[in-house]
């Protein structure tokens, strides 16, 4: 069984070779060129200085998959707002490691004290979406036609979980209703 914890420096080849896979062969991430390994550790650092978690699923030494937060965007406004990514390896899917990481990346926003827990998913992404909903995750409705990839238009859809932080104002029915 896969075990978590927090990822070092060591582990920046496999969460690199992860994330070119995904690149290479799914509409999961809009991204079309392959990252470097300077490019991950960088991520990497930012993340973990700003005291955000890079998280691996490691089972017998192997890297099987990671999940880490971030702000979701830069404005004041949104600081109890952070934005996830889960990936798996595609030789370790569906053996549970997916739930397993989104479910650490809850808890630690959760801890951390923060408010939102959101990602932005690909509408044809089965896989996360169904995982998310699973989780107790609620969605918006399609952004259409967000971007673009494999030569064609992909939607866009956020899932979003919600948690009682105490440092909003008003009451918790107040601050829910903007969504
Ligand atoms: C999405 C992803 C992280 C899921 O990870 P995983 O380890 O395969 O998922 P799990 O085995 O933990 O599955 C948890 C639940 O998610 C759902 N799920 C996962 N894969 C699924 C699939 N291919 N089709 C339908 N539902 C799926 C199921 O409800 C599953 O529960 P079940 O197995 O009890 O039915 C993985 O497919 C992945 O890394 N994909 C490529 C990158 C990506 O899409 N990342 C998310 C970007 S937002």
């Amino acid at each position: 069984m896969a075990e978590l914890r927090d990822a070092t420096a060591r582990d920046l080849p496999a969460i690199l070779a992860i994330t070119n896979d995904a690149i290479a062969t799914s509409e999961a991430i809009w991204a079309t060129s392959p990252r470097t390994l300077e490019e991950r550790r960088a991520w990497m650092e930012t993340r973990q200085d700003a005291g955000h978690p890079v998280v691996v699923a490691v089972e017998d030494g192997t890297v099987l998959g990671f999940a880490s937060y971030g702000p979701f965007r830069a404005y004041e406004g949104y600081a109890l707002t952070v934005e996830h990514s889960v990936y798996v390896a595609s030789s370790a899917q569906r053996r549970g490691i997916g739930r397993l990481l989104l479910d650490e990346m809850i808890a630690r926003a959760e801890k951390a004290g923060m408010h939102v827990l959101i990602g932005a998913i690909t509408a044809s992404n089965v896989a996360s979406i169904a995982l998310h909903r699973n989780a107790g995750f609620s969605e918006s409705s399609p952004l259409p036609h967000m971007g673009r990839k494999f030569g064609r238009w992909l939607d866009l859809v956020f899932m979003y979980r919600l948690f009682d932080t105490q440092s909003g104002e008003g009451s918790s029915d107040e601050r829910h209703s903007s969504f």
